[in-house]
């Protein structure tokens, strides 16, 4: 340890004493500084009345002074300079207090008449430990100021993740949107049929509690359930009147062409299974896979209830629009038939239907 320039701060009130002190410390290669009472010591101390503060790495107190008495300097020097070791000087009758001061955060104490090398020994031991209270300080506040700048560096990636994720889906659903009105095109009567169905299904989730990512990738399911009718042609599409048995064949090929269109690109993997059975029924008797019950896909479940109402409520190349009262008759009576019958209840008890208002009134 250097002792140079190491301030040791002598507080005693005995003349003797403290001539003694400064010599053994000045010829140890300490500074020191001598004061006389308690009173004195806590002025020169930063919080004190002086002009230029002394920091001490060590302070010598007396615990017998004239005016605040040793114990209780030693207390308020703690209280306001923790990292500052305080060594108490003794007489052996008060021995007991001194071993009370350690109690109270002195470091050591040493008993006078004091021996040259026992005082240089417990001076350098205070500032050892001194040194590495303020290392520790040092490392503990460097470590909370790299955890401060690495969780604002984290706080500040996220944003840009967030920012970069968001117009990507903003992207995504531009382009999907895109897509979905190419169907239209096709087909003159499905116009704002994709978007319609999309606003239904999202509003049907959020009353059964769906999780954000779940309508994010219903959203998506919804306005490409009919993207396979790329595949089928316009005249069968925009034919007036019912189909044929060979045409219908045909059309009912657009949820399988649809999910192979899709299957290409991994972002719409969680849409697949809605664009592929969106046309099943509760019952059994829908296509493609002639799935059942809860066997098809919540969110396939919740397309086909949207799409059928749209459906039935947009006027079509073989039929009018049919009214809502009729329409809402409808879909009651496809309970457990067509539709799901829980989600068919919650939307129209909840009237989830009200959400689209481009429906002919009764
Ligand atoms: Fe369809």
């Amino acid at each position: 340890m250097n002792e140079l320039n190491r301030k040791i701060l002598i507080v005693d009130d005995d003349p003797a004493m403290q001539k003694v002190l400064h010599i053994i410390l000045e010829k140890a290669g300490f500074d020191t500084q001598i004061v006389n009472n308690g009173q004195e010591a806590l002025e020169i101390l930063p919080s004190g009345n002086k002009s230029t503060p002394v920091v001490p790495d060590c302070i010598l107190l007396d615990i017998r002074m004239p005016g605040i008495p040793g114990v209780e300097v030693l207390s308020l020097i703690h209280q306001h300079y923790p990292l500052i070791p305080v060594i108490m000087l003794t007489a052996l009758i008060e021995l007991e207090t001194a071993v009370d001061t350690m109690r109270r955060g002195a470091f050591d104490y040493l008993l006078k008449p004091v021996r040259r090398i026992h005082l240089v020994e417990t001076v350098r031991k205070a500032i050892r430990f001194r040194d590495t209270m303020l290392e520790n300080e040092r490392l503990t506040r460097e470590n909370r100021e790299y955890q401060r700048s690495l969780e604002n560096k984290v706080a500040e990636r996220t944003k840009e993740l967030q920012e970069a994720y968001r117009k990507l889906k903003e992207t995504n659903l531009t382009t999907v949107q895109v897509l979905a009105e190419t169907i239209e095109a096709k087909d003159p009567y499905t116009r704002g049929h994709c978007n319609r169905v999309r606003i239904l299904s999202l509003e049907l989730a959020c009353r059964l509690g769906l999780s954000q990512q779940e309508r994010v990738s219903l959203e998506y399911a919804a306005l490409l359930h009919d993207i396979g009718k790329i595949g089928i042609s316009e005249v069968l599409l925009n034919k007036e009147g019912f189909l044929t048995e060979a045409e219908k064949t045909i059309f009912n090929q657009h949820p399988l062409i649809g999910e192979n269109i899709v299957r290409t690109v991994d972002f719409f993997n969680p849409c697949l299974a809605t664009i592929r059975n969106h046309h099943e029924w509760y019952n059994g008797e829908g296509f493609p896979d002639g799935l059942s019950g809860q066997s098809i896909t919540l969110p396939a479940r919740i397309v086909s209830i949207a799409d059928a109402f749209d459906a039935m409520t947009s006027t079509r190349p073989y039929r009018k629009a049919i009214p809502l009262g009729d329409a809402l008759e409808e879909m009651a009576a496809g309970k457990g038939q067509q539709f799901d019958p829980d989600l068919v209840d919650i939307f129209l008890r909840e009237k989830v239907y009200q959400k689209i208002r481009n429906f002919r009134e009764n």
